[in-house]
Order: C-alpha cells, then structure tokens, then sequence
C-alpha cells in the first residue's frame, strides 16, 4: 500500500487547526487533520480545548446559570414570581454535553463539506525526508509537503497540588461538578476564575477567590477593573488579592489551602472544590519535536516567527502553542494566514485589534490600549465615558451597571481602545474592533447613526464624550 502524501497536514484539530485545514482545503490543497480528542465513548471530538473544556462549555453554563439567577433575583422586578426555583445540575451539565457534541459533529461534516481527511489519534513526526515530512497520524503514517502545528495548551499545575478532577479542579473538571459545592475555592482571579467563579456563585456556591498579584484584573483598563471588583462584591464573590499560596492539602471532606494573606498573616480556606486557573502552558507533548529539531522557546512554546513559521521549512505553528494571547479568534486568524501564506498569499493578523472578552455578568470587553498602557507609552490621549445607567434600552433589560470608555488619540482623534463592562460588550465590542481596523475616529463613530433603543447607543455617546458633547448624559 502506497503511503498517503497530502499537501497540508495539520496536527491539532481545535479553532487554530480545524479552521486552518478548512482554509487550506478551500484553497485547493489536498489537506489532512489529526486530532487525538475523544468522547468519553472513545470516538473523535474535534474542536480542541475551546469546544471540549473551553469557550462553548463554559459559556453554556455561563448561560444556564445566569436564568437561575434572574428567575431567583430579577424576576420579581418584572412582576413574576417563580417560588422554589430549583436547579437539576445533572439536566445543566447534560445540556452543556449536548451543546459540545454539537460542535464536535459540526466540525466533522465541516471537514467532509470541504474534503478534509481527518485522522482520529496522535499525530507526531517521524523525519524529515526529501523535502517531504513523515507524519504518524494515530496508525498510519503519511507524508506532508507542509506542516501546521496547532497542539493548544494545558491548564498550568501548581506544585504540590496536582489536579485530580474531584477536588482540585482544571478548567475540565470544572465545567462538570456533580452537585453545587457549599464552599468552593479558586487560585487565580484570571479569565476561567471569574468565569468559572461566577457560573458556581449564581448556583448558590460560598466563592472565594484568591489571587497572588496587589491588583485585581491588571491587564483591563483600570476604570474598568475597579467597577468590577466593585460589582462582583456586590454579588458575593469573595476575592483576596496578593496572597501567597502554602501547601494544598486534600482531605475527604474537601481541600484546605494555607495562605498568607496580603498582610502576611498565615490563613487557612477550607472548601469543598478547589479550582486551580492560574493560566495556561503551551502543549507541544507527544509531537516527537527531537526527530526533525523543531525549536522551542524558553516557556516551552513553538518558536515562531510573525508569520507562524517555525525554523524547519514548511512547518507552521498557530495558536495557544506559540507566543501571542490564548484566545481561540487568534488562534482562528493565524489559521487562515498560514493557509493563505502556504498558498502564496498574503494572510494576516492584525495583533493590535484582537479583541478580548470575559463572560462574566456584568460581561468585560476590550480593545485596543488602556489608559495605564497610553501613559506609559507617553501617548497624549482624549478619553470619553457614557454609563449604560443613560441608555434607554439597559434601562428597559433592568441591566444598566457599567459603562462604554474610549481613548482617542489627543491630535488625530484616532480610537486608540475601547472598553466597555456592561450588558452584551461581548457583541458591542465588534464596532469598536471595526473601526480600529479602519483606523476610524471617534468622530467618525459619533457622527454613525445607531438603532434606537439599542445598548449600542453607548457606544455612539462614548464617542461623542470624547469630544464632551454626549447627547444623553
Ligand atoms: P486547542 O483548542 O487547545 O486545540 C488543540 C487540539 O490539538 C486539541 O484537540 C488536542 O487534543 C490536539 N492535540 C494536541 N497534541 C496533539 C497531537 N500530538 N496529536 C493530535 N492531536 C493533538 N478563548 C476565547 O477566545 N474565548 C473564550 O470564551 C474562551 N473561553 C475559555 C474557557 C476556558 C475554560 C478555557 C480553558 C479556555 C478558553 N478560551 C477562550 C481559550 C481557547 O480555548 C483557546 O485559546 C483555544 O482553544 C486555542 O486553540 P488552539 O487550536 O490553539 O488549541
Ligand atoms: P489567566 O492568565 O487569565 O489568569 C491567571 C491568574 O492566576 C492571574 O491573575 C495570575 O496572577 C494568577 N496566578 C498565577 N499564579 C498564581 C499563584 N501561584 N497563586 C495565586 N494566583 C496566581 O489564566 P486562566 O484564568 O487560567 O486562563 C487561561 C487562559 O485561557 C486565559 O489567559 C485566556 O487566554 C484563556 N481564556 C479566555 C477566556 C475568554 O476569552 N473569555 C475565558 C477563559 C480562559
């Protein structure tokens, strides 16, 4: 039996991979994908960490939470009453698996849609030999003119409390806990902290935080984080900031944590769970990288270039396993690039435009600089803030806590970024990404007319502030 030989192949099927095998096939390349994730009946669940234990999951139990909690506290503003509302966990987390498999399949008819052949099983390199690669994939061995590496990343271990997904937790273990725990802990107030955090609290989990760094959310713009630590305080969830974590030890009741606290005082935190999300580290595991010398940086990440092109020829790297946020659109876009630059075209990723959002209620968005970022970069800028408390339709939702804030350049008026914490920024922020892309004004957003009464409205006023001349404010 001759071997296979494809054009591309791509090792790693989630938003990087899949999305870059889809581009390559459209583009006419005969293109394989090897992903080695199963379902728990053992079969191929493509998608990566985003459709697995990421994105998807948890913003189906971002979302199923967030109804429990309107119907126990803001239903009754609207004049319903819904006594003894009741949560069925299994029912939750079952829906949340449905919601998966439904990706899973959808990539798999994506792949036969666009003639992706894909390999179920662990891809990994066997040499390098006359200008082609040989590839294992699960079984089979194949061989590829070009390689796209797209391995994603693992939750980071903390030494001395390795994850054992009953009592401390990754992000996988996490978006499946059997019953709400009474008291759950969590180390890292980052992105899958609060978000994982806030799906727990809203079920009726005692959540407390604890974070090693003095300031809470460093890297949003800090108007922005103090209204959130501000919100989220309200709401009940107990965040520590600048402790240092002891031992972990586990129990058969639960988990207890030894800490120093900002003071330095020694404490203790006894919790049912403890999740531990204290970032995430590049997954190059199993890829056989000695075999042809593939090069890694000193964090373990695929060393790239600005084009995803690693050391060897035609071998590509895209996503969580190289340099750049751990975001599943990033990961996407430099998919597509390297598709294109494969094809001899000229794929790109604006790095200064990615958008970022944490799904928390009220949800986070960003774009673009922060205000501390400009200062620090000695940039003169103009900075405009409207509060969803004015807009109309956030008064309407009964959703009106936040604000929309840009920062436009002091000569130019150029957006610089935008920063919006309030109802739906994960949507609003695609105008902003917008007209950064198009190197827009905020004149040019407040002179836009904007559907009316939509919470898009703030963002026009944002603008207009910025020249202090909001209509509604
Ligand atoms: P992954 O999605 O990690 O995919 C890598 C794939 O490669 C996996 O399927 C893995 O099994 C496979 N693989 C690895 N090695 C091999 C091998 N040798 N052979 C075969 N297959 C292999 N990002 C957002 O933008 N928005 C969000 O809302 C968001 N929420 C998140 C929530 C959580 C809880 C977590 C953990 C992450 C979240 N992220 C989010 C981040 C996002 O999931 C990642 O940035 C994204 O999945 C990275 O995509 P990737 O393709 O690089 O890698
Ligand atoms: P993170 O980098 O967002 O946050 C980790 C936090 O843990 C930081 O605040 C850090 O200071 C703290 N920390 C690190 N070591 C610590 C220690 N020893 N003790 C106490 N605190 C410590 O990482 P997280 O939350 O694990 O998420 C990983 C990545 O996944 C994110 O950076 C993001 O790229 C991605 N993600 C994106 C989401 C989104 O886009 N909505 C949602 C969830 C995850």
């Amino acid at each position: 039996m001759s071997t296979k030989q494809f054009d591309v192949v791509v090792i790693g099927g989630g938003p990087g991979g899949y999305i870059a095998a889809i581009r390559a096939a459209q583009l006419g390349f005969n293109t394989a994908c090897i992903d080695e994730w199963k379902n728990e009946k053992g079969g191929p669940a493509p998608g990566g960490t985003c459709t697995n234990v990421g994105c998807i999951p948890s913003k189906a139990l971002l979302q199923s939470s967030e109804h429990f909690e309107h119907a126990n506290h803001h239903f009754a503003d609207h004049g319903i009453s819904a006594d003894n509302v009741r949560i069925d966990i299994k029912k939750m987390i079952g829906r949340k698996d449905t919601v998966v498999k439904q990706n899973n399949d959808g990539i798999l008819y994506l792949f036969k849609k666009n003639k992706v052949t894909f390999f179920h099983g662990r891809g990994s390199f066997v040499a390098a030999k006359d200008g082609l690669y040989e590839v294992k994939a699960g079984e089979e061995v194949i061989l590829a003119k070009h390689v796209v590496l797209a391995t994603g990343s693992n939750a980071r271990q903390l030494p001395g409390a390795a994850f054992d997904e009953e009592l401390i937790l990754s992000n996988d273990g996490a978006l499946r806990i059997g019953e709400v725990p009474k008291k759950l802990g969590v180390i890292g107030s980052g992105v899958i902290g609060l978000e994982m955090g806030s799906v727990w609290r809203r079920l009726g989990a005692e959540v407390t935080v604890l974070e090693g760094l003095p300031t809470f959310l460093g890297a949003v713009d800090e108007s922005v984080a103090k209204e959130a630590a501000k919100l989220f305080k309200k709401q009940g969830l107990k965040i520590e900031l600048g402790v240092k974590i002891g031992e972990v030890a586990k129990s058969k009741d639960g988990v207890t944590v030894s800490y120093a606290d900002a003071k330095g005082a020694a404490q203790t935190l006894a919790v049912d769970k403890l999740i531990i999300s204290i970032g995430r580290v590049p997954n190059t595991i199993g890829l056989n990288a000695e075999a042809v010398g593939l090069k890694l940086d000193e964090r373990g990440a695929i060393e790239v270039d600005c084009d995803c092109k690693t050391n060897l020829p035609n071998v590509w790297a895209v996503g969580d396993v190289v340099r750049g946020p751990m975001l599943a659109h990033k990961a996407e876009e430099e998919g597509v690039a390297v598709a294109e630059r494969i094809a001899g075209q000229y794929g790109h990723v604006n790095f200064n435009t990615i958008p970022w959002v944490i799904y928390t209620s009220p949800e986070i968005a960003w774009v673009g600089r922060t205000e501390q970022q400009l200062k620090a970069d000695g940039v003169e800028y103009k900075a405009g803030q409207f509060p969803f408390l004015a807009n109309g339709r956030a008064r309407a939702l009964g959703d009106t806590n936040g604000f929309v804030k840009f920062l436009a350049d002091a000569k130019t008026d150029e957006i610089l970024g935008v920063h919006i914490i309030g109802p739906m920024a994960s949507e609003l922020i695609s105008e902003a990404v917008v007209a950064m892309e198009f190197k827009a004004s905020a004149e040019d957003i407040a002179r836009i007319c904007h559907a009316h009464p939509s919470l898009s409205e703030a963002t026009k006023e944002a603008a207009l502030a910025v020249d202090k001349r909001t209509l509604n404010f």
